[in-house]
């Protein structure tokens, strides 16, 4: 983990970040997968939102959610004005706690997060969004250190000295469409908290 925080620390832009994960040959899940999936969306969005993990379809376009869960998010976010195409007030900057696709898609281990945690951090650093959205529990965990997505969604925390929202993740959505009341709310939370927050 050392070795992750001091390359993660040397990174003065997003693409010397991008550079030193490319670089980083300490973790076993970059074996396992076909690309790097750094992030999407404008950079200097004021909302950043923190994903999972590439899935096959990222992992083979080395893009973050633009598979099932991706075509969800797209359309929770154009649902608030929203949309990763955009720059300025209507951009959003998109990346996953971890930048390789595990094998099978299997849940990453605590050890996998700790140890790439630390480009996360500097990537939250470097890109420097007002709010940030965790989705899903691993993203919940790695950012809060807390467990409980269906606990703690809905209720606004800081991490790294901003507001943070954590929400279901899309992927579970799909798997449990009920859930989408929950996330409607949420969304509009996230929604007004931009417009009050707004320069
Ligand atoms: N799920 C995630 O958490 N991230 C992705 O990029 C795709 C699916």
């Amino acid at each position: 983990v050392a070795i992750a925080r001091e390359a993660a620390a040397g990174a003065r832009d997003l693409d010397a970040l991008r550079d030193a994960m490319a670089a980083f040959e300490h973790c076993d899940l970059k074996r396992g997968a076909e690309r790097l999936v750094f992030a999407d969306g404008d950079p200097a969005a004021r909302l950043m939102i923190v994903g999972e993990a590439p899935g096959r379809d990222e992992d083979r376009e080395g893009r973050p959610f633009v598979g099932r869960a991706g075509q969800l998010l797209d359309r929770m976010l154009a649902a608030i004005g929203l949309d990763r195409q955009a720059k300025g007030e209507e951009g959003v900057y998109i990346t996953n706690v971890l930048p390789w696709r595990p094998p099978q898609n299997r849940d990453p281990k605590p050890d996998e997060i700790a140890m790439l945690k630390p480009f996360l951090d500097r990537h939250i650093a470097l890109a420097d969004p007002d709010i940030l959205v965790v989705m899903g529990n691993i993203s919940a965990q790695a950012m809060l250190g807390k467990r409980g997505i269906t606990r703690l969604r809905g209720t606004w925390t800081e991490a790294l000295d901003r507001p943070v929202l954590p929400m279901f993740h899309p992927a579970y959505l799909l798997r449990n469409p009920a859930a989408k009341r929950e996330a409607w709310a949420d969304l509009l939370d996230l929604q007004a908290k931009l417009k009050e927050t707004a320069p």
